[in-house]
């Protein structure tokens, strides 16, 4: 049976689509860079874990062996994106692999870093030998997971960009649904597919909803760059992620993120998550 080796695996996205996967009955071989990562994996159902270095290519080259199919989750914003998904998929050619996924990111011509490296990836994989497929998806909506406790105790949803910017916010449930049709079933070869949520949300249209849910005022508020500098700062993030994070929040504030949710649509055959209905289901624990 074919075996398809996911990299990012122990990450929230890669934890996720993994489920789908073995739910799917897949052979799964996951590119972990920690022993703990591994057991939890290998405790998920996973049938084997590559311990190595996404940016070592004698590690890609051992954990592709006998590899029918690749779903390529990068680290975000890692400074080497573009060289890790060349190497990878040079790697996938010589190696006679019969699918590649790109897990790439919603309008990578956008003017921020990271966008631009998976732009660069998408470039060297329609220029490949490969039977590819590219999902680009929108922000999730799980970025409201990390600020949780001070919604609900607080009433503050406080991001670093405008509250008025727009995103197709998606739930990252329906990505990783999504994404395991896309590596299983047929059909899929030479697509590359915006996966955005239902609706436009700005940070306020997210705190009119989480005040109705939750039956208390809840505020948007935009945080400076300079907060922004200073917590990320001190929470010991590295200064070339702060700088693409700064860049990335002014684009944000500038243009939001929109897309449309017709291609998530027609590969879940189902509507979308709506922001109101993850909330319900992933932060207040109802079913
Ligand atoms: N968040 C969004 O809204 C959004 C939207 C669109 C696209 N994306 C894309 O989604 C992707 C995944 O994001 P995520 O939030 O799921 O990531 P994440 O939770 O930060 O996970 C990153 C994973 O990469 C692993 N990793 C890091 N450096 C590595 C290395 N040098 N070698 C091997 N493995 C390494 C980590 O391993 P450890 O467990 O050891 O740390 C972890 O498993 C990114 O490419 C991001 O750009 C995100």
């Amino acid at each position: 049976m074919s075996i398809i080796l996911v990299t990012g695996a122990s990450g929230r996205t890669g934890r996720r689509v993994i489920s789908q996967l073995i739910a799917r009955r897949q052979r799964i071989r996951a590119f972990v860079r920690r022993p703990e990562a591994a057991q939890e994996l290998l405790a998920m159902g996973v049938n084997d874990c590559f311990l190595g270095n996404l940016e070592r290519d004698d590690d890609l080259r051992s954990a592709l062996r006998d590899v029918s199919g690749v779903l390529h989750i990068c680290p975000p914003m890692h400074p080497d994106e573009d060289k890790i998904a060349a190497a990878m998929i040079a790697l996938c050619e010589a190696q006679g692999v019969e699918r590649f996924v790109l897990y790439s990111v919603l309008h990578p011509l956008a003017d921020v870093p990271h966008h631009r490296r998976k732009l660069a990836a998408e470039h060297a994989l329609i220029n490949s030998s490969l039977a590819y497929t590219i999902l680009q998806p929108c922000r999730y909506m799980q970025h409201l997971n990390a600020i949780w406790p001070q919604v609900r105790d607080a009433g503050r949803h406080a991001m670093p960009f405008s509250s008025t910017a727009r995103f197709s916010l998606v739930d990252l449930h329906d990505l990783a649904e999504a994404t395991a049709r896309v590596l299983v079933e047929p059909g899929h070869d030479y697509a590359t597919y915006q996966l955005a949520g239902p609706a436009r949300l700005s940070m306020e249209d997210c705190a009119s909803t989480l005040t109705d849910l939750l039956g208390r005022e809840v505020t948007a508020i935009a945080r400076s760059d300079e907060e922004f500098r200073r917590d990320a700062q001190a929470a010991g993030m590295p200064a070339t992620r702060i700088e693409t994070m700064s860049v990335m929040n002014a684009h944000y504030t500038a243009h939001g993120l929109s897309g449309n949710a017709n291609a998530l649509r027609w590969l879940l055959g189902r509507e979308p998550t709506t922001f109101a209905a993850f909330v319900k289901r992933e932060l207040m624990g109802e079913a």
